[in-house]
């Protein structure tokens, strides 16, 4: 089975990859804990649950784990302290214990709550990750950024927590919406970009297969993303440096979610833009060639249409990108690619090319 190891000294853990592991769930956890751990909280929501059925939480059954389920709400809106709290409140009245362990069964919002919780409750407890849509799976449930958003924005409270074990089962993907099956393809070309010339390639030649599931290629496409995020995890866990990179497309991305009031866009759909934006600003500054930045517009197109932004002000866009959160000193930064497989962070972007770019990316 296709497995990534993510190393990091005491805190390492593997990611496994394959078809039908969901029913393998109960065992592989087992092997992962020990036989310490007794009792086993799935969190997830019904849209997930009425999916996937009974089978994971028969298959940790039968790994002889108590098991309980706590579900919520299905959307971002439910990724609160309030949310976070009631699950807390669970566990205590459930008296989960520190050898027991959260499983997180669903997408990034599920990932990112049940992780932040896990982060928490008792000083932290173990949490294994099992996402279920294409952007968790190549991207949310890997690397150990847990958290809830505050009502004032997204993701400000939260938490580094790695996982103990990250199981991923590409046939789950079978229910997901295709909408959301196209929101994760783009965040795989950004990989690409990134760190992988040859998996570019491979994506921009495979996006048919890999919109229509086929079991093969989104095997490996989801591994090597995985590979690549956990090689830069390995080396800078807690963003202080090369983690910044995940980043590309994400500044305007960011930005046309805000602006939006994450209605809009999928993030996946904002990376898009986001990346078509970076690129083009990269080509003004003379780091990209052309040819590579058609290269990269064209991967994206091939994936499908995105819904309109070109009715969107770019003052307000440009305001939102100065007040995210990773914004220093004021500046916003941007991860440029100078090829595709390599990219450079440039803080000192003129503004009158980020207008230039982004009114043209937006079109
Ligand atoms: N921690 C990180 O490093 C990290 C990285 C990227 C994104 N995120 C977070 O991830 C979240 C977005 O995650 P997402 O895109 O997975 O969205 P999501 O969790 O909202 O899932 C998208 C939709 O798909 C449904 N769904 C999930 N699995 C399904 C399945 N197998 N079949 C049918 N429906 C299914 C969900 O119920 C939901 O309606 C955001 O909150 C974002 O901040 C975190
Ligand atoms: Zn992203």
């Amino acid at each position: 089975m296709p497995t990534v190891p993510v190393r990091l000294g005491p805190r390492s853990y593997q990611i496994l990859i394959s078809s039908g592991l969901l029913d393998d769930l109960g065992p592989q956890a087992r092997r992962r804990l020990g036989e310490r751990a007794r009792r086993a909280v799935v969190v997830s929501n019904t849209t997930v649950e009425s999916s996937l059925g009974d089978r994971p939480y028969e298959s940790l059954t039968r790994a002889h784990f108590k098991v309980d389920r706590f579900l919520i709400g299905d959307g971002e809106r439910f990724k609160t302290l309030r949310t976070a709290e009631s699950l807390i409140g669970f566990l205590i009245e459930r008296r989960i214990e520190r050898p027991d362990v959260i499983v997180a069964l669903g997408g990034g919002v599920v990932g990112d709550l049940a992780g932040f919780v896990a982060a928490t409750y008792l000083r932290g407890i173990r949490l294994i990750q099992v996402p279920t849509t294409l952007l968790a799976q190549i991207d949310s449930s890997v690397g150990g950024k847990t958290a809830v958003n505050h009502p004032l924005g997204k993701n400000l409270i939260g938490a580094f927590h790695q996982p103990s074990l990250v199981v991923i089962d590409p046939d789950v993907l079978r229910t997901l919406p295709s909408r959301q099956i196209r929101a994760g393809l783009y965040e795989a070309i950004k990989y690409g970009v990134i760190r992988d010339r040859r998996l570019f390639i491979r994506v921009a030649g495979s996006i048919d297969e890999l919109k229509k599931l086929d079991p093969g290629e989104l095997e490996h496409v989801i591994a090597r993303c995985c590979a690549i995020k956990a090689r830069i995890v390995q080396s800078d866990e807690r963003e202080d440096g090369l983690r910044r990179i995940l980043n590309f497309g994400h500044t305007v991305g960011h930005a046309l979610e805000t602006v939006t009031h994450y209605r809009r866009f999928l993030h996946g759909e904002a990376v898009g833009y986001g990346m078509r934006a970076a690129s083009r600003i990269a080509e003004r500054m003379g780091l990209l060639a052309s040819p590579d930045r058609k290269q990269i517009d064209a991967a994206i197109s091939s994936v499908g249409s995105l819904p309109r932004a070109n009715t969107l002000a770019s003052d307000d866009i440009i305001s939102a990108m100065h007040r995210d959160k990773k914004v220093e000193a004021g500046r916003a930064s941007f991860v440029l690619p100078v090829e595709i497989g390599k990219v450079v962070i440039e803080s000192d972007v003129p503004p009158q090319v980020v207008r230039a770019a982004l009114k043209d990316a937006l079109e």
